[in-house]
């Protein structure tokens, strides 16, 4: 196993070792795993390209690391344990030997429909266990699996499936979230309709009797499948640099792009990072709210866990079913130790009161992590007080889809914590402030854009299909360094709060979504001339959604609104939707024609007082309209 850190001097060795000897450093984490043939090398890369290829021509599966690997001692452990949407339904565990015999059965069963290393394999489904499965059988026999969040539309799944040329999609019947059914293979049978053409069979694995659109040519059973397969199917070996998976996100231009994380590196570091950050002891449970449809799900429901021998929860249902206090009755009848979820989570059940989690007993609790988003004072109070009794650190985690794995943050007993702070870089992450010059800013108390100086092992190796857009997108704004897109400022101390995205990137409740993808999406609309999208502080979600259009239509009405929402949601998904709606003459712009987003973030936050000076813009006169306008 990688090294657990368990005091502050440890930390700080770990940490200058990390930027001393970075190889060295690696080289002794990475030789804890199961390797089929060892890497020669450390480290090879540039910036430039970029290139990027740790542990090389090291041969590996990271199956064999997540499961095999802990059978002897840990076989009969509760590897998976899973909590239904309905709250009288039976918990599901599988230990660690019969994951591994249901990951071998998907393999065997996914290899006998002809996908074999290298082909993408795209899932789209709710939070149930075969999830977890598939993905891993995936990485069994070397295909590369792609998830998409099950609440996206049929138009971006199918835009995420021709982008990877898939040739296969997994998916559920129906997915149980709270008091709804929602039909998902549904969605797939309109995605093939829009597109997918490189898909030859969908596997849909049905959790209903409910009646289904179905085609023999095409669809498959989870169930036939499986049945017939042995529970035994060797590990196909893989190089390091192989690609695992890719994982779609939303950029500040055009299209979601697909992240490529690799195998060796991705292994080592959410193995790492999870013991560490998370401090995972033996028997713990441990549990992440997130969706797999997201990177949180990948690094810290299904890899770091596995490759560390932890018990891991996955949760079907929603925090409010049958009531706000769901999440923390799961915590008492799991004695969960460890409790990771998002600040839109935490707001959204503030907002419900705090006799809900009063009634549980949540004394197994031992830390409490943050991810997705800036985590705000009040909400980080209330989850110290209320949930973790003032005697669980909380771990504000900052990273994102590219990272892999958690970059800044607490490591809980071991350094200290301040709110709103995700404070201390990670060994092996060499964090640098810069100003919009490209100087390092030194020294403390100062902010600046986040970039990272030096790769870490499971750092983004490519965009699926476009590697010329990674080059542009991370490391051309700076040189030799990767951009993250966000604002931070260092505090007195050295600890860094990251503020939030610096580009054409909101965070809507945690989840990541481009503006310009946002506005192509309501441009969509026959009558729509123009729109600009920007984000604005919204009290649960984080931000909020604020549209303005131009239409061609004189009298815009709610009907014209609901069409707008509907377009979106056909286009992105119900997580796109605008809130707030603002039909406008003109948008603010600059001589040259480019949209002032600053402007219209600042009306559509509310901060009117210092807009500067709009007397060079084209159509000066467009802003107090605007801003006679705006929703409050
Ligand atoms: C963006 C990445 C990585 C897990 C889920 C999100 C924001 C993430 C924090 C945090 C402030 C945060 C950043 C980042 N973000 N965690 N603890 N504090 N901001 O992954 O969808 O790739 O989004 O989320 O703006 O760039 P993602």
């Amino acid at each position: 196993m990688t090294t657990q850190i368990s005091t502050l001097q440890e930390y700080k060795e770990a940490y200058d070792q990390s930027v001393k000897d970075p190889e060295g450093f690696w080289r002794k984490e990475a030789s804890t795993f199961q390797w089929e043939k060892d890497f020669d090398q450390v480290l090879d890369w540039n910036f430039e390209e970029p290139n990027v290829k740790w542990f090389l021509n090291g041969k590996l599966n990271i199956t064999l690391n997540c499961l095999d690997r802990h059978i002897k001692d840990r076989g009969d452990q509760t590897a998976i344990l899973w909590e239904a949407n309905d709250p009288d339904a039976p918990s599901i565990r599988y230990t660690y030997k019969e994951l591994l015999a249901e990951v071998c059965k998907c393999a065997n069963g996914l290899k006998a429909q002809g996908i074999k290393k290298g082909d993408r394999v795209v899932f789209y489904m709710p939070m149930v266990p075969q999830l977890a499965i598939g993905v891993l059988a995936c990485a069994r026999i070397g295909a590369i699996h792609s998830v998409v969040f099950a609440g996206f539309s049929a138009q971006a799944l199918a835009d995420r499936v021709d982008d990877a040329t898939a040739k296969m999609i997994i998916c559920a019947d129906y997915n149980n979230r709270g008091s709804k059914r929602i039909p998902v293979k549904k969605v797939v049978d309109d995605a093939m309709d829009l597109g997918c053409n490189s898909v030859d069979k969908v596997v849909v694995y049905k959790q209903t009797e409910l009646p289904l659109n179905w085609s023999d040519d095409v669809d498959i059973s989870w169930l036939d499948l499986t049945k017939e397969q042995s529970d035994f199917c060797e590990a196909e070996i893989m190089d390091s640099e192989d690609m695992l998976f890719i994982l779609y996100t939303s950029g500040s231009t055009g299209k979601p792009k697909g992240v490529v994380h690799s195998c060796g590196g991705y292994m080592v570091y959410t193995c790492y990072s999870f013991r560490n950050v998370f401090q995972y002891k033996e028997g713990d449970v441990y549990w992440c709210t997130a969706d797999i449809g997201w990177i949180t799900g990948h690094s810290y429901i299904v890899y770091g866990p596995l490759l560390a021998g932890a018990t891991t929860m996955m949760f079907e249902g929603v925090p409010t079913y049958p009531d706000a206090g769901r999440f923390w009755k799961i915590c008492e009848k799991h004695k969960v130790n460890q409790f990771y979820t998002a600040p839109t989570a935490i707001r959204a059940l503030m907002a419900k009161g705090n006799d809900w989690p009063a009634q549980y007993d949540l004394s197994s609790i031992k830390l409490l992590g943050s991810v997705g988003e800036p985590i705000n004072e009040e909400a980080w109070h209330w989850y110290d007080k209320h949930i973790g009794k003032g005697k669980s650190p909380i771990i504000d985690t900052w990273w994102q889809t590219e990272t892999g794995g958690i970059m800044i943050t607490p490591l809980p007993g071991i350094t200290d914590t301040k709110p709103t702070y995700a404070s201390y870089p990670m060994p092996g992450i060499q964090t640098v402030l810069m100003d919009a010059d490209g100087n390092e800013l030194e020294g403390n108390n100062c902010e600046g854009l986040l970039c990272i100086k030096f790769p870490w092992p499971s750092m983004v190796r490519t965009t699926y299909g476009d590697h010329e857009r990674c080059r542009t997108t991370y490391f051309s704004t700076f040189k030799n360094k990767y951009f993250t897109g966000d604002g931070a400022r260092r505090d007195e101390d050295g600890r860094i709060r990251v503020i939030g995205r610096v580009d054409d990137v909101i965070n809507v409740s945690g989840h990541r979504m481009g503006t310009a993808e946002v506005e192509n999406a309501i441009n969509e609309h026959p009558n729509v001339i123009e729109s600009a999208v920007v984000g604005y502080p919204h009290d649960i979600k984080g931000q909020g959604i604020y549209a303005y259009i131009i239409s061609q239509d004189k009298g815009v009405d709610d009907d014209f609104r609901k069409e707008i929402l509907a377009v979106v949601t056909r286009e992105i998904g119900p997580i796109a939707k605008p809130d707030k709606i603002q039909f406008v003459s003109g948008l603010p712009k600059t001589r040259s024609g480019k949209i002032m987003r600053r402007i219209l973030r600042k009306i559509a936050s509310n901060e009117t007082e210092n807009l500067g000076d709009v007397s060079t813009l084209l159509n000066p006169e467009v802003v107090q309209e605007v801003m006679d306008g705006a929703l409050k």
